[in-house]
């Protein structure tokens, strides 16, 4: 029986979803926030140590204006209403990708946090923000040729901004489209895939455990054969 540590989710069709339910993408967003406490919850209930969500992508900032600063208030009252909770629950917050683009308060907010929750050990979640995977490449690359190390595969791993977290073992998709939008590109070499028709809003406990169970029954076989 295959044992899970990670989860990966690209939390995709927020928009679609408010445009045909309250005919307004932003709305999508904020019912899409309920969908990611679910998630939280279900990923502590079955023991898996790791939940990354990809929240905003550096292609985010292509968007309307108005859109964005919609998804970073949305950021932000996400933290000041739940840092309390997920510091009680036990839960880690750590952020992957390049936070300079951001506006300093949510900056600030985002330290904080990650500070705050360091040492808690029940489920580190980790939050894409402007994050780009050939961007991260990219970056382990130089970093590790200004020191002048060896490019090898353990030494590029150690320099992505995941350093230390397992390759999740399942990646979900919702929202009906079949791409990875340069997420996590080096990490899900070996990762079940699992795209699901349904937007994220309406992604549910049912279907999160659906595609947990689906990978405990799967062969994982990394190439080899058995
Ligand atoms: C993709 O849907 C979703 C996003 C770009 C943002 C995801 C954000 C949330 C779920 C809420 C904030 C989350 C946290 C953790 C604070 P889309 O807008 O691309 O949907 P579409 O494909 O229908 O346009």
């Amino acid at each position: 029986m295959n044992q899970m540590k990670h989860v990966a989710i690209i939390m995709d069709g927020n928009g679609r979803w408010g445009i045909k339910n309250k005919k307004s993408r932003n709305l999508g967003h904020r019912q899409g926030l309920k969908t990611v406490e679910m998630v939280i919850e279900e990923t502590i209930k079955n023991k898996i140590k790791f939940l990354t969500l990809y929240a905003f992508s550096t292609e985010n900032w292509k968007r309307p204006r108005i859109e964005i600063r919609f998804l970073l208030n949305l950021l932000e009252s996400f933290l000041k209403e739940n840092i309390d909770k997920l510091d009680k629950n036990n839960i880690r917050l750590k952020v992957i990708g390049n936070l300079v683009r951001f506006p300093t308060k949510i900056q600030n907010l985002l330290t904080i946090s990650q500070q705050r929750t360091k040492k808690n050990s029940k489920l580190q979640l980790n939050l894409a923000l402007n994050y780009g995977s050939k961007d991260e490449i990219i970056r382990a690359i130089k970093l590790i040729k200004k020191k002048k190390y060896e490019v090898n595969e353990k030494m590029l791993n150690k320099f992505l901004y995941t350093f230390g977290i397992p390759d999740p073992d399942i990646l979900i998709r919702t929202g009906d489209t079949c791409r990875l939008s340069n997420f996590l590109l080096w990490q899900l070499a070996y990762t079940e895939i699992f795209f699901v028709k349904k937007m994220w809003p309406d992604f549910t406990k049912k279907d999160f455990v659906n595609c947990i169970d689906s990978f405990l029954s799967r062969d994982r076989r990394f190439g080899k054969r058995v």
